[in-house]
């Protein structure tokens, strides 16, 4: 039985609905901006409760603004997690500044109690990541950020939908992030990202910075670019977003059959601790495996398409060299990095193949247990 990661191709099978609503783009001519992305950026606003969302062509380019839009300028710092996406540094050192690593804690999110001793008189944003759809202790987070005047910029990109007691993944900052990627829990059919902000200053801004800093046709205010969130993306993200409730909860049920499937072998492979008032979105469905290659291995001989996120610490990447940082800096994130495993656990992921998945991770550690 194959069980893909992938499930762009079954989320996608009735793209003819898509269509009527494509039509009428197609025959409006607009194609920049315009009013196919005011109606969805007004219908994600609604949806998280903000009130500014600014789509944009990606989740970086979410994020890169974001940063400019709280005064990230070059020779700033912004601290975040040393494992995340690469685009999380990629954006910072885009926006001019630095990265600043703190080391993740066993649930994968960024350790809290490692992050106000990184905080120097150059930093300019904490920018927590809710990693693989899970959100960090954003309360503590903005405890620190209050207490030395830091703005916060959530990368929300993974986590459309997650939520702490209640409150969404991307209302806790000041201007925060999310992608479309279509990976991601909202999805497009390609590249999109979301801004998402309370504060009408920095949403100015963001809207005068994406489109080139222009007034209007004839009158340039600021320095900006083109960071405009594709018309027909809008279109798409706006029909994803009407399912997105059912979408999350699909990604839940298989995630919780998974983490009890996986009850009795904690001694080989265990999900993280998964706190009551978190609700997470499962970007990802991350665990820690021991014999974690050849279990990796394993599952791909057997069809499970299981993958790592990530073997390589940014930290340790090349691209990072001129940061000065070293193996051993941050030593859990790097003993995850030869730990973690990531198992498909989408909402098109049926109930036999889990049970499947299952019994094929219990073959590999009850059948092939070292001597
Ligand atoms: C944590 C995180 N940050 C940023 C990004 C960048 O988003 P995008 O691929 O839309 O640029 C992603 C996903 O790709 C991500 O997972």
């Amino acid at each position: 039985m194959n069980v893909k990661y992938s499930y762009l191709d079954q989320q996608f099978s009735d793209f003819e609905a898509y269509l009527p609503e494509l039509r009428k783009l197609v025959s409006s001519g607009e194609f920049t901006l315009g009013p196919f992305v005011e109606a969805f950026e007004k219908k994600f606003a609604a949806y998280l409760g903000v009130k500014h969302a600014i789509g944009t062509n990606t989740g970086t380019g979410a994020l890169i603004l974001s940063l400019k839009a709280v005064g990230v300028r070059p020779g700033s710092e912004v601290i975040t997690v040393a494992n995340t996406f690469i685009a999380s540094a990629g954006a910072i050192v885009a926006a001019g500044a630095r990265p600043v690593f703190v080391d993740c804690d066993e649930r994968y999110q960024i350790d809290v109690s490692k992050l106000e001793s990184a905080i120097t008189p150059n930093t300019a944003a904490l920018m927590p990541v809710h990693w693989a759809g899970c959100s960090p202790q954003m309360d503590k987070i903005l405890e620190i950020a209050n207490r030395h005047g830091i703005p916060v910029v959530e990368d929300a990109c993974p986590a459309v939908g997650a939520s702490i007691s209640g409150r969404y993944a991307g209302t806790f900052g000041k201007v925060n992030a999310f992608s479309m990627h279509p990976l991601k829990p909202l999805n497009v059919w390609g590249d999109g990202g979301i801004i998402v902000t309370n504060d009408d200053e920095a949403a100015e801004f963001l809207r005068l910075y994406q489109n080139h800093g222009l007034l209007d046709r004839n009158h340039v205010e600021i320095w900006g670019v083109n960071e405009r969130l594709q018309p027909v993306q809008a279109v798409v993200g706006s029909r994803v977003l009407d399912t997105i409730e059912d979408l999350i909860q699909a990604r839940i049920r298989n995630a919780r059959l998974l983490d009890e499937g996986l009850k009795g072998l904690e001694e080989y492979i265990r999900p993280p601790h998964r706190p009551e008032n978190n609700r997470e979105v499962y970007q990802l469905y991350l665990a820690t495996a021991t014999r974690r290659d050849e279990l990796l291995q394993y599952l791909i001989s057997r069809e499970i398409e299981a993958k790592v996120h990530y073997p390589i610490p940014i930290h340790l990447q090349n691209a990072a060299r001129d940061l000065g940082y070293k193996r051993g800096d941050f030593p859990v994130c790097e003993r995850q990095a030869d730990e973690i495993i990531t198992l498909p656990a989408h909402q098109h992921i049926t109930e036999e193949q889990i049970a499947h998945m299952i019994s094929i991770i219990r073959e590999f550690y009850m059948v092939n247990v070292p001597s």
